[in-house]
């Protein structure tokens, strides 16, 4: 979910509508703001399910005039998706939006006896409620006693009826950030927010109370005593924003990978070969680590199963990739010679975020790999490795996806370096083929529309299964998550050898099976497996490295020749064509593609 406060001598509806549509990422099922009424009065309250350009209808109906407010974009968690469980809350005198799930919110309404008075579904208003019962005129008093009942993770922003043009808001785990305007003081859950205004922002700290005023900021611990503020400066270039002319930022975003991959490798190579001082990253632990352990979600896992082969087959470290959501709960086994490696695009997401710092609670070195500058992530590890992506604002990860490749290429070869592994000969080798990435992807790029081609075929299928061995099938379980997103056909990436242990039953006359053969050591293994499912009626799509005649006969239905590259880098062109494909289902069914539904780009709860 985004939240965005603003106090000050502007429109806060206007400046809230506009920052809400830039958070809209965060989950886009409902919307609100709350504002101090122009005239006084107590806040007033308008939200409603559905989009923030709904929303936005909504107020132009409306008297929302006013200077001061709160808002939010939600991605529901407790309570489905309607008007009243749409954020800010109110309970009487007091008013907020929230981030985060409250694990105690049954307790509180008994504790509280709110059974019958809350009108929504939400863990959230439980927090209004408590606020309300502490309040006696006391802003700070109420917060640090309502802060110490609740048990989860939280942004809150809060106003009073009785004290207009201030808000105030205090946190646990899920970030807030704040800044002065040149005529008042914004608050975000994320630095895109704030941006538009000023470049100075600073992290409000956990349970720590900030109050906004038209006077500026005030921060406060928990005991009351006032605490120092450290000021960051953002340092990136919000104008690569917008769509460019493309009809979704997909499309600009697959775009731009050849340029953004370029500029994530080239800064970080020095005399040919990769070099991490920029990122104070000793050789000693590269050198001195035993085992590697990739902790994240989604895509950027997908990410960390290519690193995975990379750095076992030329490194020769074990490497776990770990679902961050599921690590904590499977006893994990890191200590100080584990290299735990984080992997996010937004820097945000709670389950890495959490992994990472209990990993580093046992006393792990630790490297992040991240997006977003500043990010909780890249301030949680000891290390941070920003893929320069600049912003991604599509849900599905296209750029973050292949930067955070490009990152591990380099990884790796650092690790090489480090280890005396490779002769400089192969080193060389290595080095000129990462950095020949970029127009290898252009030359994919160019033929875009034969691609559309055969995403066409697909469009109306209700399964596709996509099959490959070795990094085949890494890149293809990003492929498949992909089409899924954003083209809601179910979809499977399958290793191609364990499909005939049972899921092969599902493959029948007409059903598309991409085939990914690009792995020399595979591909006679490949090819087969490729037999097996053609001769159940399958129709096939090849993806293969080359433009070498096939010995067998014809086994596919369409093909597609992808340039050539060394093995352990197919992945990237593959990437594009796999990225392309779910975008083109997706466009032709008409569906929103940068928007699926139910998702959110960022995901700030457990
Ligand atoms: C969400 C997004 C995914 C993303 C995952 C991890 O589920 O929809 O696209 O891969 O979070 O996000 P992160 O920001 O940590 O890379």
């Amino acid at each position: 979910c985004g939240i965005i406060g603003y106090t000050g001598k502007r429109e806060a509806s206007e400046i809230m509508l506009d920052a809400l549509e830039l958070l809209e990422y965060r989950g886009y099922d409902s919307a609100g703001i709350a504002l101090f009424p122009e005239n006084g009065g107590p806040v007033r309250i308008f939200k409603k399910a559905g989009r923030v350009h709904d929303l936005r209808e909504l107020c132009a109906k409306n008297d929302v005039t006013g200077h001061c407010g709160i808002g939010h974009t939600r991605w529901a968690t407790h309570g489905g998706v309607s008007d009243e469980n749409a954020h800010p809350h109110h309970f009487k005198d007091v008013t907020i939006t929230h981030n985060g799930i409250i694990e105690n919110y049954r307790q509180l309404i008994e504790r509280y006896e709110l059974d019958g008075k809350l009108t929504s579904q939400t863990d959230s208003e439980v927090v209004a409620a408590v606020l309300s019962h502490f309040y006696t005129g006391d802003p700070y008093a109420a917060i640090r006693k309502t802060v110490l009942k609740l048990k989860g993770t939280f942004a809150l922003s809060i106003m009073f009826d009785d004290i207009p043009g201030k808000i105030f808001a205090v946190r646990n785990v899920s970030p807030i950030v704040a800044a002065n305007t040149e005529d008042g003081a914004i608050l975000s859950s994320d630095v895109a927010a704030i941006v538009p205004f000023t470049t100075q922002y600073f992290v409000v700290p956990e349970f720590h109370v900030v109050c906004l005023s038209g006077d500026g900021i005030e921060m406060y611990d928990l005991s009351g005593d006032k605490a120092r503020i450290d000021w960051l400066t953002v340092d990136w270039d919000i104008s690569r924003s917008d769509k460019g002319g493309y009809p979704f930022y997909m499309e600009k975003e697959i775009m731009e990978q050849p340029r953004v991959i370029g500029e994530t490798v080239k800064p970080r190579i020095k005399d040919g070969k990769p070099d991490f001082t920029a990122e104070g990253i000793p050789d000693e632990m590269l050198a001195s680590c035993r085992r590697i352990c990739v902790i994240a979600c989604g895509t950027a896992m997908h990410a960390g199963l290519v690193g995975k082969s990379l750095i076992q087959s030329l490194i020769g470290i074990h490497v776990d990739v770990v679902m961050a959501s599921e690590f904590m709960y499977n006893d994990p086994i890191v200590d100080k010679t584990t290299l735990v490696i984080a992997i996010s695009q937004s820097g945000e997401t709670i389950d890495t975020l959490e992994a990472l710092k209990f990993a580093r609670k046992c006393g792990s070195p630790s490297i992040s790999i991240v997006n977003v500058k500043g990010a909780s992530i890249a301030r949680a590890s000891e290390y941070v490795i920003y893929t320069n992506a600049g912003p991604e604002i599509a849900v599905a990860s296209t750029k973050a996806y292949t930067t955070q490749l490009a990152v591990l290429y380099l990884l790796t070869a650092r690790m090489a370096i480090a280890r005396k592994l490779w002769s400089d000969e192969q080193m060389k080798e290595y080095m000129e083929e990462l950095q020949r990435v970029p127009a290898v992807m252009e030359e994919v790029l160019k033929s875009k529309e034969e691609i559309h081609h055969i995403a066409d075929t697909m469009l109306n299928a209700r399964d596709v299964f996509m099959i490959g061995r070795g990094l085949d099938y890494s890149i293809l379980l990003e492929g498949s998550l992909k089409l899924k997103e954003i083209s809601y056909i179910h979809s499977e990436a399958y290793a191609s050898g364990e499909l005939k242990h049972g899921t092969i039953a599902l493959i029948t006359e007409e059903t598309p099976v991409i085939a990914v053969v690009t792995q020399d050591k595979l591909k006679s293994k490949e090819l087969s497996n490729i037999k097996e499912v053609q001769s159940r009626g399958a129709r096939v799509i090849l993806l293969i490295k080359g433009q070498e005649e096939l010995e067998q006969e014809k086994i596919w239905s369409r093909i597609f020749r992808l340039p050539v590259m060394k093995d352990e880098f197919m992945v990237m062109p593959v990437s594009i064509v796999l990225q392309l494909i779910a975008y083109y289902v997706s466009l032709d069914k008409g569906l929103d593609v940068d928007k699926p539904r139910n998702l959110a780009k960022v995901v700030t709860v457990e």
